[in-house]
Order: structure tokens, then sequence, then C-alpha cells
């Protein structure tokens, strides 16, 4: 049974790959959503693929989550990554402490002996607010930092579920929701189909970036984010997927 499990990951992997012409996916047993130990395994293999993509002097642009501090708690290296640095994609999203990107940031460059910096921006500015902090010359030139960023790790989630996470009033959840907006990663939102329905006005990588970074790795799972990772894998930009065995049967069955 165990030999045969793993041929059907392996399948599940090269179907997804495939249809959405990713550079690779990997596929871990169980289903996040009911099995702490999956999502423990999920972020151990996210952990795994960003260490083989590291190379020097790279700079590595994280986001928040509970799927990503599963990354950043197994990160490991060889050997000191004294050249690397780990940055927070976004400026704050409303994640409780443990699941910020500053934090995950934070800890993926201590495990690693790699460096970090922080972004101090809270979310939901007003318009002038967001304006004038976009002056400040130390958020300007960290945002400088994250845009160059080669590597972006992410995670993703559904849209109803992050936008009550970052408590978002009912009327845009609302707007949102007729909007079709079903997926949610980089603090942007999407429809079924990939398309981004909604932006959140914060600091940080600009979709634009996340079109030209070499390297974008998600990692999500669970049964519930399937649809979820379907409308994110058609946006087009990731590189490689790591998910669960639960989301990829339904993955495949939206395809
Ligand atoms: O808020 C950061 C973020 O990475 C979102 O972009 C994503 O939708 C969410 O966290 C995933 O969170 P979790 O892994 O806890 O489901």
């Amino acid at each position: 049974p165990f030999y045969k499990s793993l041929i059907g990951l392996n399948q599940l992997e090269e179907k997804i790959r495939a249809h959405f012409k990713l550079k690779q996916v990997i596929v871990v047993a169980g289903d996040s959503d009911i099995s702490p130990q999956t999502k423990r395994e999920l972020g151990k293999a996210g952990s795994q693929v960003l260490g083989k993509m590291l190379r020097p002097n790279d700079v590595v642009a994280i986001t928040g989550g509970s799927t990503l501090a599963q990354v950043a708690n197994q990160l490991t290296a060889p050997a000191p990554l004294k050249t690397n640095l780990f940055v927070p994609a976004r400026g704050g999203l409303g994640e409780s402490l443990d699941y910020q990107a500053n934090t995950l940031a934070s800890t993926m460059a201590k495990r690693t002996g790699a460096h970090y910096r922080l972004l101090h921006v809270p979310d939901h500015l007003g318009e002038e607010a967001f304006a004038s902090i976009m002056q400040e010359p130390t958020i300007r030139e960290m945002v400088k930092v994250i845009r160059s960023a080669r590597i972006v790790v992410h995670g993703i989630g559904e849209a109803a579920v992050m936008a009550r996470r970052r408590k978002l009033d009912e009327k845009e959840i609302e707007e949102m929701a007729q909007e079709g907006a079903l997926a949610e990663a980089f603090g942007f939102y999407f429809d079924k189909n990939g398309s981004v329905v909604h932006k959140n006005q914060t600091v940080g990588l600009h979709l634009e970036d996340i079109v030209n970074t070499e390297v974008v790795i998600g990692v999500a799972g669970g049964k519930s984010k399937a649809e979820a990772i379907t409308a994110i894998m058609r946006f087009g930009h990731d590189d490689v997927l790591v998910t669960d065995e639960a989301a990829a049967h339904d993955i495949i069955a939206f395809i």
C-alpha cells in the first residue's frame, strides 16, 4: 500500500505540473485541514524546496500565515547563509504575531545564519497616510529591497476566510464576493480564473513584481483550499507548488 500511494502522489504531481506548466509540484500525503502532521510535512517540503533554490546573495521575500510558519520553523541550511536576506513580502496584513511575515522572515534568517530586515507598516492605511508613509526614505529603501527579491515564497488562502481574518468590514467583504473573489495570495484577491479583483493598499511587492520574480513558490494544502489554489495557479506566475493530497485530488477535479 505504501508503494502504491507513492505512485499516486507522483501522478498527482505530474498532472498538476503539466496542466499549469509549472517547473515542479510536490504533493505530500494527507489533508492539512484535518491533520497537523500533514501540515508540518507540507511546511517541511516547502522549506526543502526553498533550500534547494537558494543561491548566494539571494533576497527572499515571504508572506505570512500558518502554513508559511511551518516552512519557517523547519528551514535548515547545511552552512550559514551569510549572504542571504529574508524580508516580508508585504506590510502588516493583520495576521497574529506568530504568523506575520516579519516574524517568519526573522525566524528563517535566525535558523539559517542569514540576515533579515523588517517592514513596519500597518495595513489599511487611509490614502493620505499611505502617501505620506511612502515618502519616508527608510520605507522607500526597504520596499526597494523587497521588490528586488529573486525568490518569493507565499501562502494561499480562501478569499472569504482571509477577509474575515483581516477584519475587513462587511461592506468590503460583500463587494469582494460580488466581484467573484475566491482566492487570496500576496495581499491580492483573485477570482476563479486567477484575475485580480480586489487590491488592498499595502506596502511591499506589487503585482508586476510577482509577474517578474524569477522563482515563485506557493505552499498551500487542505481540501478547503483546492479551489483557491487552482485560481492562483491560473493567475499563472508560480514556478513551484507545494501542496497536499487532499487539495491535489480536488485541483485535478477542477481542471
Ligand atoms: O496573510 C498572509 C498569507 O500568506 C495570505 O496571503 C494567505 O492567504 C494566508 O496567509 C494563508 O494562511 P494560512 O497558511 O494560515 O492558511
